[in-house]
């Protein structure tokens, strides 16, 4: 499948786990790929590499999204690098563990302006650019199954995931009008960096695996395969929806 012929993308977060593997998807079909992240390290070089190596192009661009105004510097400046913008993927997250009685205003603060804060900016912009320009544009969040499910300890999380998935339900309306499309990919727990403390306790996976109905975590490239899809001309009319890539875990039921 080549569906990113002429396209450029922006994906936000995307060094490592479930962003690098939603660049190379769509950089194997296509695409000219923004990457992102706060540092440019060797995990982002050696993916520029990899893309390079398919046949496509990929930049840089350096920036913090969890400030407001990096994450509108990113997206004003991805417009410019391949010459349009097309697609935006939202993917740039972090989770904190704490009990809620816990958590400081710090970590509330940047969960919150990473998960949703800077997501919220960040879409203002690339909307004004589809706007001022006339054109099309798709957008897909990286929300979780917490956006649906509970996660105690996790209670930042839950709100910024859960907040994604209101401001996905309103701008598919609201966005509709100028042709720009906007959806949610609901991952549950997908073997990356971020769950290496899980990764590194077997009782602890163990009991993550009896909740999920398929019996293994998800990989980078399960989600990467849905958010390929909800860019794509494929899903020319879906808009405002999450799409779960859980293995079962959102829904599942215990036969007693
Ligand atoms: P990860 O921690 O492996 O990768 C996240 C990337 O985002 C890292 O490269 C990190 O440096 C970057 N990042 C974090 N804050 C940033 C900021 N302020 N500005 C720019 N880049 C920043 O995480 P993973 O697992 O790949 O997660 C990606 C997204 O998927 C997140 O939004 C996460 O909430 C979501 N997700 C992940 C699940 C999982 O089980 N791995 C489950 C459900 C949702």
């Amino acid at each position: 499948m080549k569906r990113y012929v002429n396209k450029t993308v922006l994906v936000t977060g995307s060094s490592q786990g479930i962003g690098a593997a939603c660049a190379l998807r769509m950089a194997s079909e296509g695409a000219k790929v923004i990457l992102n992240g706060r540092k440019l390290d060797e995990r982002g070089e050696a993916l520029i590499r990899a893309i390079t190596e398919m046949g496509s192009k990929a930049e840089f661009i350096t920036a913090d999204i969890s400030i407001t105004a990096e994450a509108v510097r990113l997206v004003n400046e991805a417009t410019g690098v391949f010459g349009a913008l097309d697609i935006l993927v939202n993917n740039a997250g972090v989770e904190k563990k704490h009990d809620f009685w816990d958590v400081t205003e710090e970590e509330y603060d940047l969960v919150m302006d990473t998960n949703l804060k800077g997501v919220f900016f960040g879409i203002q912009a690339f909307v004004k650019y589809c706007m001022a320009g006339k054109k099309p544009g798709v957008i897909v969040n990286m929300s979780s199954v917490h956006e649906e499910i509970i996660f105690p300890h996790f209670a930042a999380y839950c709100a910024s995931k859960g907040g994604l998935k209101m401001l996905t339900r309103n701008l598919a309306t609201e966005l509709a009008p100028y042709q720009i499309r906007i959806n949610n990919v609901a991952p549950g727990a997908i073997s990356t960096p971020i769950n290496k403390s899980l990764l590194e306790n077997k009782e602890l996976l163990n009991s993550v695996l009896e909740n999920i109905p398929m019996k293994r975590l998800g990989k980078p490239e399960d989600v990467a395969a849905i958010v390929a899809f909800l860019a794509s001309d494929e899903a020319a009319y879906v808009t405002g929806s999450t799409y779960f890539v859980d293995g079962g875990l959102t829904w599942h039921y215990e036969e007693q």
